[in-house]
């Protein structure tokens, strides 16, 4: 079975690097465009040059915004380290990005490998909200689109109660995405949470992992310490199930289509994900709303791409 081509843009992020370490062990990455968002550009472009030199990859990287569309927004230091990688003080790749801007370059690729690329976003969407405004026949180029980001009935993961980080640190960026693009796949932050990887399993994937595992268990450290503190069920790893659902469809077990829209001026809802659950807006249903999927088959997934491999990890 050939294996799918990705576009991946994300702002790594100790939970963007699993789903970065999937991509590479299930399929084949065309480049990593760098969203600002975790952590600064600057530790989000040196991250991802980090990882794919961890995982002995050429993937280019490509530098993109760094900073949101119109307004300021705090980063997520507090979770994921202050340099987005749990502050462990690794040597930075010798590599460098890319000059073509992230925008570009996703603009670029889709023509490159039209009809046949899987673009996730992991991030703020700045960067693709970009590339929408320079070649507005985007999505007609990418076979498909899964966007990790918003939550679907108000349960956020910001000071804004509702928003969920990557669509409230840019929401202007979001709501170009969610309104200019057709079609896409939505992972919304309350299905990470309904999909955390319990610690026990978490642990046990970094025992017997390989050089991959060492890596991630030193950079994911911090933000292991910041999930138990706040008494969640386990690991939530939300772009490493959004990535499970980009590299195999068939692990979706429940999803619904309905309209999805992004508030922008609500003073407690900037942000937030608005979905019209029972269609009464009459406006085309733009997202795949992903709501349950195959559990052991996700961890699987994180587990092979840690060197861990589990009896029921896919072909
Ligand atoms: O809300 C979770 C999302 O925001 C994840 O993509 C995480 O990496 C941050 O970007
Ligand atoms: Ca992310």
């Amino acid at each position: 079975m050939t294996k799918s081509r990705l576009l991946i843009d994300t702002d790594p992020g100790v939970d963007d690097a699993l789903a970065i370490l999937m991509a590479h062990a299930h399929a084949d990455v065309v480049g990593l465009s760098i969203a600002a968002g975790n952590v600064g550009l600057g530790h989000t472009v040196g991250n991802a040059l980090k990882l794919v030199d961890v995982i002995g990859a050429q993937t280019p990287v490509f530098a993109g915004c760094p900073v949101p569309l119109v307004l300021p927004a705090a980063d997520a230091g507090f979770v994921h380290g202050v340099d987005g990688f749990g502050d462990v003080g690794y040597l930075p790749s010798a590599r460098q990005a890319a000059a073509e801007h992230a925008a570009n370059a996703i603009v670029r690729l889709a023509r490159e490998h039209a009809g046949r690329l899987t673009l996730i976003a992991l991030g703020p969407l700045t960067n693709l909200a970009l590339a929408l405004r320079l070649d507005p026949e985007l999505p007609s180029r990418v076979a498909r689109l899964v966007v990790m980001g918003g939550a679907v009935t108000g349960r956020g993961n910001t000071h804004l109660v509702p928003a969920e980080f990557n669509t409230g640190f840019d929401p202007e960026a979001a709501h170009i995405v969610f309104s200019g693009w057709p079609q896409f796949d939505l992972v919304d932050w309350e299905a990470c949470v309904r999909h955390a990887i319990p610690f026990a399993s978490f642990d046990r994937m970094l025992a017997a992992g390989d050089a991959r595992a060492q890596f991630y268990a030193a950079i994911s450290r911090k933000a292991r310490a910041f999930n138990e503190s706040h008494e969640r069920a386990g690991m939530i790893i939300a772009d490493a199930l959004a990535m499970a659902v980009a590299l195999e469809p068939g692990i979706v077990t429940r999803a619904e289509r309905h309209h999805v829209g992004v508030e922008l001026a609500g003073a407690l809802t900037r942000g937030a994900t608005v979905v019209d659950w029972e269609d009464r807006l009459g406006r085309p249903a733009n997202a795949r709303i992903v709501l349950e999927v195959e559990q052991a088959h996700f961890e699987a997934l994180a587990a092979a791409a840690l060197g861990a491999h589990k009896s029921d990890a896919p072909g």
